[in-house]
């Protein structure tokens, strides 16, 4: 079966044919990182503008590369939930046209859903149960996986997202955007021990994260008590300011992850999102999980952050599930992902 997925639930345009759930014949990701920059994050109705004019020639590109035509395709899977509802509408409305002049099946996919689904894209072998993390700039989240389309929320973040988190201390320092990335790389080389940072575990029996309070830290860290006037940072400290703050998170990430996959007595750790690009991250949770018996897996990096792959591999899923929608699919900003 060869599906095309479509995604542009954020700042992302993508889409892609995935055949069987597992084989990716095509993979187009038009990224508007550059729109976003001077801003130092994603503005909605700039994404939204983006997403239609970027939307048509990103399905042509996939369908293209991947040597397939609307009729030939089997089905068409879309991100319907959660993101900016504009951003979200773009791909949506794309895929319900396609969708009703083809003739073809429409299924919706959650696109956190989707970046848990990135891991099995890449490791086919994956087996269930597994404890997937989904960490980016909009959820930290755990669930219990029984299959590819059964996940149960174990915990969320209380507040900000890691990715988000990432995100604005990056602001805060004047390293750049998207934060992530750019911490990661100004941290490289430099000392995560310089500032003691606060590891936020809420109460040890959750899943919960918490991740507003380091950001004040950073932000009190850099400011001191006078916002008025701040002082001056080297290039040194700045790096050590970064190091800090993301090993602060990662000791947390992986804390949580770590006592879930223990707790629920389940062997294997799935983690994805974008934040799973992180290679500190990627480092000590491979380490900490072989420390405790576990198998730890990271998609590739281009499956970590958004793409429609992940969301057309989902999709073969749930069209053998059964789970196909209508052309009354909405677009729906926030889902709320029950325990
Ligand atoms: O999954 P994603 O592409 O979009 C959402 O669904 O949110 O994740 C984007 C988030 C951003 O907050 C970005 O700063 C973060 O992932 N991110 C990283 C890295 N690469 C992307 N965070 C830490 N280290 C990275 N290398
Ligand atoms: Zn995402």
């Amino acid at each position: 079966m060869k599906i095309l997925g479509i995604e542009s639930s954020c700042d992302e345009t993508a889409a892609a044919v995935v055949e069987d759930g597992r084989t990716v014949l095509s993979d187009i990701v038009q990224t508007q990182v550059d729109l976003h920059a001077i801003y130092g994050g994603v503005v909605p109705e700039l994404a939204c503008r983006a997403h239609i004019e970027a939307i048509s020639p990103v399905v042509a590109k996939a369908l293209q590369d991947a040597r397939v035509t609307v009729s030939e395709l089997d089905a068409i899977a879309v991100t319907n939930a959660p993101g900016l509802v504009g951003a979200l509408l773009v791909g949506v409305s794309m895929a319900k046209s396609l969708a009703l002049a083809a003739g073809k099946p429409l299924m919706a996919v959650d696109h956190i859903h989707g970046h848990i689904y990135a891991n099995k894209l890449a490791f086919p072998d994956l087996e269930y149960p597994c404890i997937s993390a989904v960490f980016s700039g909009g959820h930290t989240s755990l669930y219990r996986s029984d299959s590819e389309i059964d996940h149960r929320l174990l915990g969320a973040t209380t507040d900000d997202a890691a990715g988000e988190a990432f995100d604005k201390v990056a602001k805060i320092l004047g390293v750049g955007f998207p934060g992530g990335p750019m911490i990661e790389k100004a941290a490289r080389g430099h000392d995560p021990a310089r500032v003691t940072f606060p590891r936020t575990l809420l109460d040890p029996e959750s899943f919960d994260f918490s991740f507003s309070g380091i950001k004040t830290a950073v932000l009190y860290h850099v400011r001191g008590q006078d916002a008025r006037s701040p002082r001056a940072l080297s290039p040194e400290e700045v790096g050590d300011i970064c190091a800090s703050f993301q090993e602060a998170v990662v000791d947390v990430l992986v804390e949580k992850a770590v006592r879930a996959c223990e707790t629920h007595g389940v062997p294997r750790l799935a983690v994805g999102g974008g934040v799973a690009a992180n290679g500190r991250l990627r480092e000590k949770m491979t380490a900490r999980g072989a420390a405790h018996g576990l198998r730890t897996y990271f998609p590739p990096l281009r499956y970590c952050t958004d793409n429609a792959a992940m969301i057309a591999g989902l999709g073969y899923h749930l069209f053998r599930a059964g789970r196909v929608s209508d052309l009354w699919l909405d677009a729906v900003p926030t889902k709320v992902h029950r325990k």
